[in-house]
């Protein structure tokens, strides 16, 4: 809820710290700018010029919601949650969608609290409900993020849009940046059967280095596993990606009509821990 994470939010025009009204409906600064929370529980503290338009649609959300709910990236989930450690704090997961991974992360970490940010309504929508402990804010990672400096324990990254100098102002001195990015293999098969975009191999090498003036790499895990898809959950992972702007359905139903059923693909992503 709003309540366990309202003592590290800021606002986005001045800065000042946030305030919850009496009735949990509203968030306001001492500047006297102020914020609805929405009847879904969010509250959105993007700057009023902010464009949302590389937020997930409603589609690719309802997509990677049922996708994950089946279970096939619990991997990554279990790898997260014993990466996370027993530390207790706000964990803010950067570009949360809807806050899969920060729910089993605080699953693993009682007495943490979690900011899922993320610039789409349609996925905090449901993050919002993801976890007691959560509380969900629409902001874009490109500009300042609405949380206070050094408030954070953790900070995730999954799949998402990573703002370097950002994640090392709100991180507290010793606290770590988790970061899981797709790998050359990552659902290979499909990359090939479909024509689906792929990730190239120097993208590693870019994140380190966007990442490296503000936070040190400490650790780096490689995952693989094997993802059983049914043709539904193959068209699931591609309409919930970045594969979703740039692909025609009738051309992805007619690469899978010529595929196995289920089909196994491979899942291949790197678990990346940065102080
Ligand atoms: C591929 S999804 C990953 C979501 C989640 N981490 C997961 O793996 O289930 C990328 C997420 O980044 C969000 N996003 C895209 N651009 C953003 C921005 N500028 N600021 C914040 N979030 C953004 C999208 O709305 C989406 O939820
Ligand atoms: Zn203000």
């Amino acid at each position: 809820m709003l309540q366990d994470i309202e003592r590290y939010l800021t606002c986005p025009h001045c800065g000042l710290g946030l305030a919850l009204g009496g009735d949990g409906r509203g968030l306001r600064c001492a500047g006297g700018h102020a914020f609805d929370v929405a009847k879904q529980g969010y509250v959105s503290l993007l700057p009023g010029d902010a464009h949302t338009g590389t937020g997930d649609t409603a589609e690719m959300v309802t997509a990677r919601a049922d996708f994950l709910a089946a279970g096939h990236y619990r991997p990554i989930a279990e790898a997260l949650a014993t990466a996370a450690g027993g530390t207790g704090g706000l964990v803010a997961d950067l570009g949360a969608g809807t806050g899969y991974y920060l729910g089993h992360v605080l699953d693993a970490v009682p007495d943490a609290c979690g900011a899922a940010l993320d610039i789409s309504k349609f996925a905090l929508r449901r993050a919002a409900r993801a976890h007691p402990r959560i509380g969900a804010v629409v902001c874009d990672a490109w500009r300042p993020l609405p949380l206070a400096d050094g408030c954070a324990d953790l900070v995730l990254n999954v799949f998402a849009p990573r703002n370097g100098p950002e994640i090392r102002r709100v991180l507290r001195p010793g606290g770590r940046l988790l970061l899981v990015s797709p790998t050359s293999r990552h659902l290979r098969e499909l990359v090939g059967a479909l024509g689906l975009l792929s990730v190239d191999e120097e993208k590693e090498r870019r994140i380190d280095e966007k990442l490296s003036p503000w936070l040190e790499l400490v650790e780096r895990t490689e995952l693989e596993f094997t993802l059983r898809l049914s043709h539904a959950d193959a068209a699931a992972v591609v309409g919930m990606g970045p594969n979703a702007w740039h692909t025609d359905p009738a051309r992805i139903a007619a690469g899978l009509a010529g595929l196995p059923e289920p089909v196994e693909v491979t899942g291949s992503v790197q678990l990346s821990v940065y102080r």
